[in-house]
């Protein structure tokens, strides 16, 4: 399959374009940049050993975005383009609503437009609002707490009922924590600025980039009293957006199904700790703070229905986790180049 992949430069983007090629499709990225180097782009032609047809330019420019669907005989889009911060989403909470929708309108045109007829859509377990139910089963009902979160809830409502229309085949990908990186550790996620998620911070902590981790409260109900995560290998994730891909290629009376891509387990933030420690050799000193407004005690996902639909179910380990991240941030201290 010929597949768009916006934010195709990005964390989770990038990790998918490898493992679409491996898989024998042909991604071609759009990306604007806003959250990513361009020089992942080399990065990624070395490890698949051919070149990706890349375009530099917001998704929101909708005659672009119509005329990169317009030149290529696509089968499918998959969108990772967004904005993902949740503390900032509150602070601008426009630029999100803008960004995150916008791209979505944009390319739910330009598909039409162009007769292309899939979507694979980068949701989030935040969509579960407050819930305190675990494990979380896609069938609870949706909500947010902040605005990043209230995107992917409006952007599900807006793909299920232009599914429903029957003019488009829609995947809903619902991640929990993800974290990880390439095994060869050439890409990898590369915050800009201080880190808003427990592993970049991590690993630049162990690097020696940041003198100490704050643990966010560590009177949660909860074995060690700090928060229980579902952290899920990055590869895994990859994986989970090829075997949508082909379920929908595979299933044409699907309109639009919610998939949950997760391990199932609850990791602390503790263990977390720890287990980088080992895989590192690095000491990670740690202080605890005050809980940070907005953190559930434990979130994990019930991944039944992705591997009974899907035939998918992440199969790596906290330990290759940490190992993947120590070897992209060691090699990378800085993250990517330019
Ligand atoms: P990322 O920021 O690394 O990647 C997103 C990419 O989209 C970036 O390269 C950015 O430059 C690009 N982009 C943003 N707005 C754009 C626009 N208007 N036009 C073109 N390109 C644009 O983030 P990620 O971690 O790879 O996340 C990918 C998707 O998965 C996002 O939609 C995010 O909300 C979702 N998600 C991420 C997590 C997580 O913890 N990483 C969890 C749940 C859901
Ligand atoms: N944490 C710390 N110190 C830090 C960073 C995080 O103690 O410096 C703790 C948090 O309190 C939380 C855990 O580590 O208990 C994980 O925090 P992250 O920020 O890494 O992840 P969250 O579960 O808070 O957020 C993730 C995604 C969001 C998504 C949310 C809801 O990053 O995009 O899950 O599922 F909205």
């Amino acid at each position: 399959m010929r597949v768009l992949v916006t934010g195709g430069a990005g964390y989770i983007g990038s990790h998918t374009v490898v493992q679409l090629v491996a898989a024998g499709h042909t991604p071609v990225v759009v990306d604007s940049h806003v959250n990513s180097r361009p020089s992942v782009l080399p990065r990624l032609e070395e490890l698949i050993g051919t070149t990706i047809e890349s375009h530099a330019f917001d998704l929101r420019d909708a005659d672009k975005t119509s005329a990169v669907l317009a030149e290529g005989c696509f089968d499918a889009v998959i969108h990772f383009a967004g904005l993902k911060a949740v503390g900032e989403s509150s602070q601008i909470p426009l630029e999100y609503y803008d960004n995150n929708l916008g791209t979505t309108f944009a390319l739910l045109r330009a598909m039409e437009r162009h007769g292309v007829r899939q979507l694979v859509f980068s949701s989030s377990a935040t969509v579960y609002g407050e819930t305190t139910t675990v494990p979380m089963p896609e069938h609870l009902p949706t909500g947010a707490t902040n605005p990043y979160g209230w995107t992917k809830v409006m952007q599900e409502q807006i793909l299920r009922d232009v599914a429903a229309t029957g003019t488009t085949q829609v995947a809903l990908l619902r991640y929990f924590n993800p974290v990880g990186a390439h095994p060869s550790g050439t890409i990898g996620e590369d915050p800009q600025g201080i880190p808003n998620n427990l592993m970049p911070f991590i690993a630049q902590v162990a690097v020696g980039r940041r003198e100490r981790l704050q643990v966010f409260g560590d009177d949660y109900p909860t074995p060690d009293g700090t928060p229980l995560r579902d952290y899920i290998h990055v590869e895994d994730l990859a994986a989970g957006h090829v075997a949508a891909l082909e379920y929908l290629a595979a299933h044409p009376d699907t309109h639009v199904r919610e998939w949950n891509l997760g391990t199932g387990t609850g990791t602390s933030v503790l263990e977390m700790v720890a287990a980088f420690e080992a895989g590192s050799g690095r000491p990670v000193p740690y202080e605890v703070v005050d809980r940070r407004p907005g953190d559930l005690a434990t979130v994990y996902a019930d991944p039944t229905r992705a591997e009974a639909e899907l035939g998918w179910r992440a199969t790596r380990t906290i330990e290759q986790m940490c190992a993947d991240t120590w070897r992209w941030q060691s090699a990378n201290p800085q993250g990517y180049p330019g």
